[in-house]
């Protein structure tokens, strides 16, 4: 299907930074990138995982895994018999989640793009984006790709753990090479989406955050 049917907006914005692997680099220490989840984030957390439900046993695709916060959450919640494909376009955030994610071998961390991702990989249960949906250079692009990637009746999942406006104060006060990582609105993310054939079932943009769940209804 052609993305242009569904996106009014440019396919691919002209991004004035372009090098925003160097600039994640750079982040790899800060706070919010290094820190584990603590209490500050169990509940937000806790919703996380009530939508997608039990992870045991799951085959789980999550681009943009920064320094494998949640990866560690996901490698543990689908154990043994599951696997996690976790992949990020920094170089210095892989090795951070590499140290983080050592004792895990069920997790295959990999550096690459989700712009790039190959069929190769297999097809998923799920796949969480977590924290990582507006920067995405091409969002309807990686909507199609990550659908193609969800086995039928597999799950997407989009989640932040500040709200919608918030996301987008914040980006756009930076004024850096995430200054233009915009989420788009509700409406517009149900219909892209639908597009490529993910039913949204839960969306919520409050004080936990935000969440979109949706299902692939076809192949
Ligand atoms: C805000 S951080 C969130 C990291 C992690 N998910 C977390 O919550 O701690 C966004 C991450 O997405 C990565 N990223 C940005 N664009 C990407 C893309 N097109 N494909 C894969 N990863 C990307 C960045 O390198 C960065 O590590």
């Amino acid at each position: 299907m052609e993305p242009k049917t569904v996106n009014s907006e440019p396919n691919h914005r002209d991004d004035p930074y372009p090098d925003k692997a160097a600039f994640f680099d750079a982040q790899v220490e800060a706070d919010w990138a290094m820190q584990a989840y603590g209490t500050a984030e169990a509940e937000k957390l806790e919703r996380l995982l009530t939508v997608t439900g039990p992870l045991t046993g799951l085959r789980l695709l999550e681009p943009g895994c920064g320094t494998g916060r949640l990866t560690e959450v996901l490698a543990e919640g689908v154990g043994f018999h599951g696997r996690v494909v976790a992949m990020d376009i920094s170089p210095g955030m892989v090795a951070a989640a590499r140290s983080r994610l050592f004792r895990f071998a069920n997790v295959d961390l990999r550096l690459g793009a989700v712009e790039a991702l190959s069929d190769r990989l297999g097809i998923f249960d799920l796949v969480i984006c977590h924290q990582v949906f507006p920067h995405f250079a091409d969002r309807v692009g990686a909507l199609e790709i990550l659908a193609r990637m969800l086995k039928p009746g597999g799950r997407l999942v989009i989640s932040h753990f500040i709200p919608l406006a918030e996301i987008n104060d914040v980006h756009r006060k930076a004024g850096t090479a995430v200054a233009n990582d915009l989420m788009p609105p509700g409406e517009t993310m149900r219909r892209w989406c639908g597009a490529y054939g993910l039913a949204v079932e839960h969306w919520h943009d409050d004080a936990l955050g935000y969440l979109l769940a949706a299902t692939l209804k076809w192949p």
